[in-house]
Parts: structure tokens; C-alpha cells; sequence
């Protein structure tokens, strides 16, 4: 098989089908990525896969469209779907460019299957683009992180297909899972696309959900925490992505709700999807009330305030900034005039390709030097083992915005911290 498109999906997809016993050939332009690759380096951070990057002999990589054509009975598109410049739609052109790329190259028994994000009606698209080489839907759920782990075990294999052999094909593809016992679901190609987009949506609404109770909370004194621990236990809710704090960002959540949303307004069902906005809206409160608290913490102006940000990537495990919360606060604090000192576990470099104007350190206690106020944007697990005691001394003023709600507040304060925290009293 081939697995065309080698980022955060493509290529963590590419490894684990080729664990589980496929020949498998990764495509990408971009010629850096592939060459990283090719020698065992994966050019993003992803826990579990330089190991199986590092055993794999069955998995080799390639700029060529016409040798994947030529490769693979099945061709897995996974490249990305941003958001278009100036709209919310998904910019698909990505996705165009590898199936003209492909279609003259193409066996007449291939297969190609989508695995991107796409706003529904696209697989019927390149379908007709293709016929009559089939074409399948099959949507990915990974989370950065926990990728490799999502991949093998996944929750559902969800296939829209158009064809009986398409289907047996991908049964074969996925049979180690099957034979685990994971439900494997059939549909057709607009309910393949559409699962994907509307988990999201959910996943997007629950966290708005619970920080729009936190902007209760914050009304009237009480604890968001403790309401998420309390409701949670109701199975028909659960706890789960109830963490109330900054909101989500990253390359997948923010970006899908809106092209979901343009979508729905062009199949003239806008107003199904119109809570979305509220979603979003709720979501992007959070980094400003992030902002605000950090400002009255540093006594009602950033000027010549020097803050520390303990957080860049959009959450743990991963050194993916896209749409960060975190150096989104960052940012803003450092435009009305703080000396703002960022520290992640894995995304400096990345956060310094695209916020040149902030400051990095490589130490979490190097950020906090000097500092008026610190701020914990992305809950990585070293933060949370941070000894508050021995920060304190080398701050300015130790003061703290708890913008994950992770941190033990009562420990920070016996440390002599002034802790300030989203949702909370
Ligand atoms: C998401 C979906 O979970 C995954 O199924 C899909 O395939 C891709 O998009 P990912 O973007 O990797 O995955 O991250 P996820 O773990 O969903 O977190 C998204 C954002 O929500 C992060 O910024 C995270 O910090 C935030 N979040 C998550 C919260 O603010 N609160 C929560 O309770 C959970």
C-alpha cells in the first residue's frame, strides 16, 4: 500500500501498516520530511513512532506519484486540509493535486482511499474524478500524542464505500484489528466523512461546554472543577474532555468546525451548525479571559512586565503549534508590552520559527527567573512535578495562572504563590 501525505496522520498511519505487515511506501513532496524519514527520523515529535520507524523493514518512502501508482493495491490519501486563507472552508487543493497526480499512473486494480478531514461531498467527487478506479472513505480519529496507540487500537474502523471489493479489501488492510475485536462499521461515502466531522464537532462542543460553565463559575464563585468532577460521573455524560481551562486549538479541531460550518451553509443547512459558532466563540473567550487574569496577576499592566509561559505546543505530547492557545496568550501579552519567556517540552523550535518576537528558555526554572507572573498554558506532566518552593525564590513575585486546572493549588500556595486559576475561585 502507499500512504500519500507523511505529517502527523500520514505518517504515523504509514508506520503502523507497515507493523502490522504491509509493504508499505510513504509519498510526500516535500523532500526534507521524506529524507528525515527515510533514515528513521520522524520530522515531528510523536511518542512510539522513531521505535517503529527504527524496526520497520517493510516501510520506505518516496517523492514519486507515478512509483506509488505503480507500488500499491491500495493508495491511502492523507495530506492535510487547512483552513483557506481568508474563508472558513477547507482548502482541498492539497487533496486535488494528489489524485491528478495519480490518476494517470494508476493500476486498474487499485483502490484509493481517503483518510483526510474533507467537507462531505468530497470523496463523491474524486470518485467521479477517478471512475473507474473505486474509491473508499475511511476517517482516522488519532490524537497527537497518543497516536501510534490510536492507530493500532482504534476505537472503530468506520469504511464508505461504493463497492463490495473495496470494503474486502480494506477488511484484509485492517484484519489484525478486526480479529481484536474492533468494531469495523460500513456506510456510504457521506456518512464516512461526515463521522469524522461531526465527532469533532462534539468533542469541540463538550470542552466549550465546560468552559462555558467555567465563565459561570467565574460569576458566582464557584468551582468548574469540581462541577466537571460532579457531572462526569453521570455515565450518560462522562469525564472525559471535560477539562475546563484555555480551550482547544491544534490542526484539527478548530479548523474542521469551521469548514464544517461553511459547509452546512452551503448545503443550506446553516442553521443546523449555527451552535458551532457559539463553540468557537466560547473557545477563543478563553485565551482572552487568559490574558485578562494574567494582567490583573501582573497588577493591572503588561509594560515592562516579564512573564513566563510554561506551554507553547496546543497540548501535551506533541510539538504541534498550529492554532496554539498557549502562544496565542503568549503573543498577546507580549503586543501589549511584556518581556514574555516561553518553555515547552518539545516545541521550542517550532514556537520559535513562528514567534521570533518571544523569548525561549530550555529550563522551566530559566523562564520563571525574574518573572512577575507565570503562566501554565500547556499541561505537560514535568510542569505538574515542578517544586513550586524552589520556583518561587527566582521569580520577581511569585504569582501563577493555572490555565490548565493540573497544577496542585494548594501546594503552590503553601509555596507562597498567588494562584489564580480559569474557572475557579
Ligand atoms: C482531535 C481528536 O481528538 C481526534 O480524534 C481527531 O482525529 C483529531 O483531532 P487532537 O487535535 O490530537 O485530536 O487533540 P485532542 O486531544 O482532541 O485535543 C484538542 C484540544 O482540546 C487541545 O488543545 C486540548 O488541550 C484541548 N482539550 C482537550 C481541552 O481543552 N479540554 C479537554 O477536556 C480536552
Amino acid at each position: 500500500m502507499t500512504v500519500i501525505g507523511t505529517g502527523y496522520l500520514g505518517a504515523v498511519h504509514a508506520a503502523c501498516m507497515a507493523e502490522i505487515g504491509h509493504d508499505v511506501l510513504g509519498v510526500d513532496v516535500d523532500t526534507a520530511k521524506i529524507e528525515a524519514l527515510a533514515s528513521g527520523r520522524p520530522p515531528f515529535y510523536e511518542p512510539g513512532l522513531p521505535e517503529l520507524l527504527a524496526t520497520s523493514s517493510s516501510l520506505r518512502f518516496t517523492t514519486s506519484l507515478e512509483e506509488a501508482a505503480a507500488f500499491g493495491d491500495v493508495h491511502f490519501i492523507c495530506v492535510g486540509t487547512p483552513q483557506l486563507r481568508g474563508s472558513h472552508a477547507a482548502d482541498l487543493s492539497y487533496i486535488d493535486a494528489v489524485v491528478e497526480g495519480l490518476r494517470p499512473y494508476l493500476r486498474e486494480d487499485a483502490l484509493v482511499v481517503g483518510k483526510s478531514t474533507v467537507p462531505v461531498g468530497t470523496a463523491a467527487r474524486l470518485a467521479a474524478r477517478l471512475d473507474p478506479i473505486p474509491v473508499a472513505w475511511n476517517p482516522e480519529f488519532l490524537r497527537e500524542g497518543t497516536a501510534v496507540q490510536d492507530t493500532l487500537q482504534p476505537d472503530r474502523i468506520v469504511v464508505g464505500a461504493t463497492s463490495a471489493r473495496a470494503v474486502e479489501l480494506l477488511r484484509e488492510v485492517y484484519a489484525p484489528m478486526l480479529s481484536a475485536g474492533v468494531p469495523f462499521l460500513e456506510t456510504d461515502l457521506a456518512t464516512a466523512e461526515l463521522v469524522k466531522v461531526a465527532a469533532n464537532s462534539f468533542l469541540a462542543t463538550k470542552i466549550s461546554y465546560i468552559n462555558a460553565m467555567a465563565e459561570v463559575c467565574e460569576a458566582t464563585g464557584a468551582d468548574v472543577v469540581q462541577l466537571a468532577g460532579a457531572i462526569g460521573l453521570d455515565e450518560r455524560i462522562g469525564p472525559r474532555f471535560l477539562s475546563a481551562g484555555l480551550g482547544f486549538g491544534g490542526g484539527c479541531l478548530p479548523k474542521d468546525i469551521r469548514a464544517f460550518m461553511a459547509r452546512g451553509e452551503e448545503l443550506g443547512v446553516g442553521r443546523s451548525l449555527a451552535f458551532l459558532r457559539e463553540v468557537d466563540e466560547i473557545n477563543m473567550r478563553r485565551r482572552a479571559k487568559a490574558v485578562d487574569v494574567a494582567r490583573e496577576l501582573a497588577g493591572g499592566s503588561f509594560l515592562g512586565r516579564r512573564v513566563a509561559v510554561l506551554g507553547a505546543a496546543f497540548k501535551p505530547d506533541s510539538d504541534d503549534i498550529r492554532d496554539s492557545p498557549a502562544l496565542n496568550v503568549a503573543a498577546a501579552i507580549h503586543l501589549q508590552g511584556a518581556h514574555v519567556t516561553v518553555h515547552d517540552e518539545e516545541a521550542v523550535e517550532n514556537a520559535r520559527a513562528a514567534f521570533p518576537q518571544l523569548d525561549y528558555a530550555l529550563e522551566p526554572a530559566k523562564a520563571c527567573e525574574g518573572a512577575d507572573v507565570v503562566l501554565h498554558l500547556t499541561e505537560w506532566k514535568r510542569y505538574r512535578e515542578l517544586d513550586p518552593a524552589v520556583l518561587a525564590p527566582l521569580t520577581r513575585t511569585p504569582r501563577l495562572l493555572d490555565g490548565r486546572n493540573t497544577l496542585d493549588h494548594p501546594r503552590w500556595r503553601a509555596a507562597g504563590w498567588a494562584v489564580r486559576a480559569l474557572g475557579r475561585p
